[in-house]
């Protein structure tokens, strides 16, 4: 009898470590060197491809160490729920073999997790200077993905941007931290576009274009306890350059830091006009501390970066219900609240409530509010005096 029982132990005990052991893939065993200069993504690649069969949840491990990576696409969707958890760090290259646009990419995937401590480090001072001699790339994205967590990694020095979504839904984003130079060309931090239920909360960014970029067809967003500095600020588009775009709304801003940012809260329409109408609705900025800022509140419908889209041609976007609460601190510019709406399509139902912006240094240039073509209300505080 008691022989019977030490073997039922011993069989569940090995049932349940098999269970428990055959659900880590560990990168290390499929031959991934480490060494920072040999390309790891082949035995990346066979970790993820086992993972993904798993009809258990499991985990992709990368353990310390320096990985360098080639472009690499991790695709679904897999038989459960996966984590990509790199304690390590990755080193993209630098002279991009391939023509992928994207360094690390996840595709098509349900309940995804990337953590672990981590670094993405992108090389992107190899990349920043060159005239289009090869393909940058964007440090990681996500395409296609649902219902997934990325928390607790790193993102450095980005060639291009450093994080981008399109189509994906219901994605958290905490806890990460994402840095380049100031003056380093288009590394956008986050950057969306037809994506929904995205939530971004306590990331810390400090990179050379937008620390946050919300671009078409995106809905149900919300950002908070985010610093931005040094940075473009929070962008809701650039958008509207053309009718194949998709609306944008329900944008939810609320308690984060701009520190020596070019703008804070922007939002940047083309001067093109449209087949359709196309609107941006529904955002909210609440709790917003502003250091140092040059351009603090900014609606900018005439927004053109070519030559070739004409002068004084109207935006064909529509802006409405965007409400600004509680916004304090200083700004470097002359100009604290710029609202340069379309003419044919004037801004509607935008409110200013407690809006209290000072001067950086006590020069003698006043600051002031400038609108253009907006309607709205304002009440509560307001320092310079409101342009509503
Ligand atoms: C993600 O959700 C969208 C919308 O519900 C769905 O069409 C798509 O198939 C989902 N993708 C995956 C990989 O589950
Ligand atoms: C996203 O979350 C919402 C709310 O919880 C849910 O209704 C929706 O089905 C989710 N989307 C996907 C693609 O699972
Ligand atoms: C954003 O917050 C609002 C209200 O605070 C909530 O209704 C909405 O579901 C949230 N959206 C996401 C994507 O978390
Ligand atoms: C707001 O942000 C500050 C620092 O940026 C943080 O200390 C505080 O906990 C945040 N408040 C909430 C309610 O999250
Ligand atoms: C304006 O936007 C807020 C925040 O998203 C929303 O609660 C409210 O219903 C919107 N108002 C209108 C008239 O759509």
């Amino acid at each position: 009898m008691a022989r019977w029982i030490i073997l039922m132990c011993l069989l569940i005990s090995i049932v349940e470590a098999r269970r428990h052991c055959s659900h880590i893939y560990n990168v290390r065993n499929y031959d991934a060197i480490a060494n920072g200069k040999n390309d790891d993504s082949k035995a990346f690649l066979k970790a993820w491809s086992d993972a993904c069969k798993s009809r258990v949840s499991a985990s992709v491990v990368v353990p310390e160490g320096t990985y360098r990576l080639n472009p690499i696409v991790f695709t679904g969707p897999c038989k459960a729920s996966i984590t990509f958890k790199l304690k390590g760090t990755l080193i993209a290259p630098t002279n991009n073999p391939s023509t992928g646009t994207t360094w690390i990419d996840f595709r098509y995937l349900n309940h995804l997790t990337v953590t672990g401590g981590g670094k993405l480090d992108g090389q992107g001072a190899s990349a920043w200077g060159r005239k289009n001699a090869h393909p940058v790339l964007m440090t990681m994205g996500f395409a296609f993905v649902n219902n997934s967590n990325i928390n607790g990694i790193r993102s450095i020095n980005s060639q291009n941007v450093h994080i981008t979504m399109f189509m994906c839904e219901n994605i958290t984003l905490s806890h990460l931290t994402i840095t380049a130079p100031g003056q380093s060309p288009n590394t956008d931090g986050i950057k969306m576009a037809r994506s929904q239920g995205i939530n971004i909360n306590n990331v810390h960014i400090a990179t050379g274009d937008d620390c946050v970029a919300i671009l078409t067809g995106t809905k149900n967003v919300n950002i908070s306890n985010v610093y931005c500095g040094p940075g473009h600020g929070i962008s809701v588009g650039s958008f509207g350059s053309n009718s194949d775009e998709f609306d944008i709304e329900d944008i939810f801003v609320k308690n984060c830091t701009f520190k020596g940012t070019s703008n804070a809260l922007r939002i940047k329409t083309w001067a093109s006009p449209l087949d359709h109408p196309l609107k941006a609705s529904n955002i909210v900025y609440e709790d917003i501390t502003i250091i140092d800022v040059e351009h603090p509140i900014n609606i900018d419908q005439e927004y053109c970066p070519s030559a070739n889209c004409g002068n004084k041609v109207s935006s064909g976007v529509k802006i409405s219900n965007v409400s600004y609460r509680n916004i304090r601190g200083t700004c470097q510019g002359d100009v604290a609240v710029s609202f340069k709406c379309s003419e044919s399509n004037p801004c509607q139902d935008i409110s200013l409530e407690n809006i209290v912006l000072k001067r950086s240094t006590s020069s003698r240039e006043t600051l002031t509010n400038r609108c253009s073509h907006v309607n709205g209300a304002f009440s509560g505080e307001q320092f310079p005096p409101s342009c509503i």
